[in-house]
C-alpha cells in the first residue's frame, strides 16, 4: 500500500507555487570524482548512488512532480565493456534496493530511451519496479536509460511517417503538441530547470527538443560531492529567474 506524504509547502525558504514542474538532470563527474581521490571510477559511480537517492527524496519531499535523471546516454555504451558492466549492475542494485521506497513515497518510476538494448536482468528489474510502481501518484521518477535525444526525435518521425502512410494522420496535422506525443516523454510536462553537475557545457544528447526553453543550472560540484544544499539553491536562484519566453520583461510582469 502507498501513502501519500504530504509536501512540505514554503520549505526552504521556496514558494510553493513557483516550484518547477519537472526538473532534469545530467548527472555528470563522477569518474573525476573517483580520479581525485585515485579510486576505479566505479567507485564514483557508487558514490553518485547516494547523491541520487538525496536528490529523489529532496524533490519528493518539496512535491516537485517529475524528475528526469540522465543515468546512461546511447552514447555511453561505447566505455569499456567492464565500467558499462558495473554500471548496470549497479543499476540493477539501485532499483531493488529502493523499490520500498518509491511505494512508501508514492513515486512512479518510468524510463525512458532505448531500454530494449539493456541487458535482460536490467530489463527485468525495471519491469518489476514500474509495475509494482505503476499506480502512484506522488512523483514520476523518469530514468533516462540507453537515452539519446536525436535517436529520440528520429523515432517520433518514424512513426508519424508510419501513422500519415496508414492514413491515420495528415502531414498539415502534425503540430508540436502531436509531436511531442511520440516522443519518449509523452505525458511529461517540459523540464523547467536542467542541471548539469561536473562544470562541463553542453547537454550531450539530452533531451533536445524538450529543453527549448528550460532554465540552465550548471555548476562545477561534481556528482557525487552535490549536496540537497547546492540543490535547494538552484531551486532558489530559479525561483528568481525571469522567464520571459520571447517576450519582453516589461510584458512578462504585467
Ligand atoms: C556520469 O559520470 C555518469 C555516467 C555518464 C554514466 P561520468 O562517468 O561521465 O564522469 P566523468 O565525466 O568521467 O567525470
Ligand atoms: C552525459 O555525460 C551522460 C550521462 C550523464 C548519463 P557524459 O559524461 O557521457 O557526457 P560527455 O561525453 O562528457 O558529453
Ligand atoms: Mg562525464
Amino acid at each position: 500500500m502507498s501513502s501519500d506524504r504530504k509536501p512540505h509547502s514554503g520549505k526552504f525558504g521556496l514558494v510553493p507555487e513557483g516550484l518547477p514542474r519537472h526538473v532534469a538532470i545530467i548527472m555528470d563527474g563522477n569518474g573525476r570524482w573517483a580520479k581525485k581521490r585515485l579510486m576505479n571510477r566505479v567507485k564514483g559511480h557508487e558514490r553518485g548512488t547516494e547523491t541520487v537517492r538525496m536528490v529523489v527524496r529532496a524533490t519528493r519531499d518539496l512535491g516537485i512532480p517529475a524528475l528526469t535523471l540522465y543515468a546512461f546516454s546511447t552514447e555511453n555504451w561505447q566505455r569499456p565493456k567492464t565500467e558499462v558492466a558495473a554500471l548496470m549492475a549497479l543499476l540493477v542494485r539501485f532499483l531493488e534496493n529502493e523499490k520500498a521506497e518509491m511505494l512508501e513515497n508514492n513515486i512512479r518510476l518510468q524510463t525512458i530511451g532505448q531500454t530494449a538494448r539493456l541487458p535482460q536482468n536490467v530489463r527485468e528489474a525495471l519491469g518489476a519496479t514500474m509495475g509494482a510502481t505503476a499506480g502512484n501518484t506522488g512523483m514520476v521518477l523518469n530514468l533516462a536509460l540507453s537515452y539519446g535525444g536525436r535517436e529520440e526525435i528520429l523515432m517520433a518521425c518514424r512513426r508519424l511517417a508510419e501513422e500519415a502512410l496508414a492514413g491515420q494522420i495528415s502531414p498539415e496535422d502534425i503540430t508540436e503538441d502531436i509531436f511531442a506525443g511520440r516522443l519518449y516523454t509523452a505525458g511529461l510536462p517540459d523540464p523547467d530547470i536542467m542541471i548539469r553537475t561536473s562544470g562541463e557545457m553542453r547537454v550531450s544528447n539530452f533531451l533536445p527538443w524538450q529543453l527549448a526553453y528550460s532554465e540552465f543550472f550548471i555548476t562545477p560540484t561534481l556528482w557525487p560531492d552535490f549536496t540537497q544544499e547546492e540543490y535547494i539553491g538552484i531551486l532558489r536562484d530559479f525561483q528568481r529567474r525571469e522567464r520571459r519566453f520571447g517576450k519582453t520583461g516589461d510584458q512578462t510582469r504585467e
